[in-house]
């Protein structure tokens, strides 16, 4: 069933564990990711970021979810992430997310307190939660570049979200979008003090690469919802090429497809174990 992000994070926040959000580019991965939720039983999230939603429409990527929400039996969210815009926010919100990112980190603190003003007074009557981000998660994440980041100051978090109402917020801790060069390293000191400060569910970004023993430390610490893209793209890009690679002549884009399908969905079971959100719905 599609549900909203809210009680799923309260009850996540409460229970210990995290949420997996999971980027999607088409609709074999929006199968994988609810087949994988499906088969451990857990909550999930899928989202799609701005260039996604250029090489397709919200309303295409809204009816592809929705109809594999409604077939599960687990509780699936459709969010927007990294929601570039109050235009782009108000676009998702009307084709039926359940769940908004407003990203305003990259312009000045003020600026970013209005737009996700603007969006939660949008959101809020209808009962849809959300998420924004304070601090820079650095790497390219689509179009945007974060540059080399600017971690989150607990002090300003807590005025953050005493401003806005925001339901949830994006921490640069020193996790970034993408492929990393070495192994991160992660502030998770600063995320126990953010913790200490701001009460409502925190969010990791740019988890692929990160390992999951500090995945789990975060989770301890207070994140409550993990975002994964790249890794997804890559599994499933593998996938395609295996395919091709045995068989050069393939022609039929089910027979492809379904492979980069089964290695996202493999890929999902194990991140949503790294959760610890599977047997939670
Ligand atoms: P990665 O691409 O590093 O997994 O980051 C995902 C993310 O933060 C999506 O918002
Ligand atoms: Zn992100
Ligand atoms: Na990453």
């Amino acid at each position: 069933m599609l549900v909203t992000a809210k009680q799923l994070m309260l009850d996540a926040q409460k229970g210990g564990y995290a949420i997996g959000a999971f980027n999607v580019e088409n609709m074999e991965m929006v199968q994988a990711v609810v087949a994988a939720a499906e088969e451990l039983r857990s909550p999930v999230i899928i989202q799609t970021t701005p260039s996604t939603l250029k090489y397709a429409s919200p309303e295409m990527f809204y009816a592809n979810v929705a109809a594999a929400a409604k077939a599960a039996s687990v509780p699936v969210v459709m969010h927007l992430d990294h929601g570039s815009s109050f235009q782009l926010a108000m676009q998702a919100f009307r084709a039926g997310y359940t769940s908004i990112m407003i990203d305003g980190s990259h312009s000045c603190y003020e600026d970013n307190i209005a737009v996700t003003k603007a969006v939660v007074d949008a959101c809020h009557p209808a009962g849809v939660p959300v998420e924004a981000e304070l601090g820079k998660v650095g790497g390219k994440e689509d179009d945007l570049d974060g540059g080399d980041g600017g971690y989150t100051v607990p002090s300003e978090a807590a005025d953050f979200v005493a401003k806005t109402g925001v339901d949830s917020l994006a921490v640069a801790i020193g996790t970034a979008h993408g492929v990393y060069k070495g192994v991160p390293k992660l502030d998770v000191e600063r995320l126990s003090q953010i913790r200490e400060v701001v009460s409502i569910p925190l969010v990791l970004h740019g988890t692929s690469g990160v390992p999951d023993d500090a995945v789990r430390e975060c989770i301890r610490r207070g994140i409550c919802k993990v975002n994964y893209a790249t890794d997804l793209r890559i599994a499933f890009s593998t996938g395609l090429k295996e395919y091709l690679a045995k068989d050069p002549d393939a022609f039929d884009p089910k027979k492809y497809n379904a492979l980069g399908r089964e290695k996202v969905k493999e890929y999902v079971m194990s991140k949503i174990l790294v959760c610890g959100s599977n047997g939670r719905a």
